[in-house]
């Protein structure tokens, strides 16, 4: 296959572990006689500082022609602990899901057997956890009508009938290829929007019957997800709801540095890690590559290259297992490895492979 690879790094981290993850696709390519070309396009504060917008006419191009973006992260303090500040990085993130259709995100949870014991939850709560959250991404209060003066404000949770419609069947998709249980996680006791997700799932979940459907109250999930993580395997519901979900998902497998994430819809794909920009970090050659390299991972098996995301996998894998980890995952008195270092170990595994 040839791969026409649009590589956005972004902010603090992004650049140094982009640069991993793009070692990582280039060993797995000419291992497998894949041949890959890269465009690197600016996006988030970079963006906003070369050319005063978070997400350039000209970066849209390129990822719009591309094959897959392999994102990294944005987000800078200076705009953080600026109220006033009149465009964001994080602009950039939601016109980059806008413009190219994104509105399947998966997140999935995994844990490492070797790390169980950074997890917040205790060893036998979370061994074994394993399942995906879909969330829908271009739709709900995040983009529906807003309003704010000084003594009023609102954001409106507005979902239409086939923006439920083709994300509850990209969760079956999923559901299909995995343990077939979907959980549709909603407010319906109380939202207009939530009932009408509910009443679409309940249309829909006949034409499944090979999946097993359960309906869930999103406060009810989210005390569910650190009881009894293993009772899940795909749950999907909407974008607000999502963002939070996931993010408590994403600490239960004891680092947040190792979850990649897919964002796919009507257009190019796109791969990042789940992790921000981490800004303090930049540049000091410490932050955890494994996110980056396994949203690699995710953006082969996305084409159905199943070999090449398994030796992606248990390439970390035996990172993991050999303790070339990054300072936040190291065992006490273990060497310290920096990203480059761990982005190069990988690489060498795959090579050798
Ligand atoms: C995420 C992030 C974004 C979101 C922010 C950075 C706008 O939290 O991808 O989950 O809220 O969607
Ligand atoms: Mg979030």
């Amino acid at each position: 296959m040839n791969f026409n690879i649009a590589v956005l790094p972004g902010d603090g981290i992004g650049p140094e572990i982009s640069q991993q993850g793009v070692d990582v696709m280039s060993a797995v390519c000419e291992k497998f006689g894949h041949t890959v070309n890269y465009t690197y396009a600016l996006c988030g504060a970079a963006a906003i500082d070369a050319v005063g917008d978070p997400f350039p006419e000209k970066t849209y191009e390129i990822c719009r022609d591309a094959d897959a973006v392999l994102f990294s992260a944005v987000g800078h303090p200076k705009f953080d602990n600026d109220p006033t500040a009149k465009v964001r990085p994080e602009q950039g993130l939601l016109a980059m899901r806008k413009k190219l259709g994104l509105f399947a995100n998966i997140r999935p949870v995994e844990t490492f057997e070797c790390l169980l014991h950074l997890s917040p939850l205790r060893k036998e709560l979370v061994e074994g956890a394993d399942f995906i959250c879909i969330r829908e991404l271009t739709g709900g209060m995040y983009f529906g009508e807003k309003y704010q003066d000084n003594d009023r404000a609102y954001d409106t949770n507005a979902y239409t009938r086939p923006e439920i419609e083709r994300i509850l069947n990209t969760a079956y998709a999923y559901a299909r290829r995995r343990r077939k249980h979907l959980t549709v996680v909603d407010k319906a006791n109380v939202l207009a929007s939530s009932r009408l997700w509910r009443k679409i799932a309940q249309e829909i979940a006949p034409q499944y019957p090979d999946v097993n459907t359960d309906y869930m109250y999103v406060d009810n999930a989210a005390m569910r997800m650190i009881q009894e993580p293993r009772f899940f395997d795909v749950m999907v519901t909407e974008n607000t709801f999502g963002d939070i979900l996931t993010d408590e998902g994403s600490v239960i497998s004891g680092s947040m540095g190792l979850l990649p994430s897919a964002s796919t819809g009507e257009s190019t794909p796109v791969f990042e890690p789940i992790h921000g920009s981490w800004p303090q970090a930049a540049g000091k050659n410490i932050a955890n590559p494994l996110a980056q390299i396994l949203s690699v991972a995710m953006l082969f098996e996305y084409f159905d290259c199943k070999a090449e995301g398994e030796l992606i996998r248990n390439a970390v894998n035996a990172s993991l297992d050999a303790c070339v980890r990054t300072p936040e995952i190291q065992v006490p008195g273990g060497a310290t490895y920096g990203t480059k270092e761990v982005g190069a170990w990988i690489v060498d595994y795959i090579k050798k492979a």
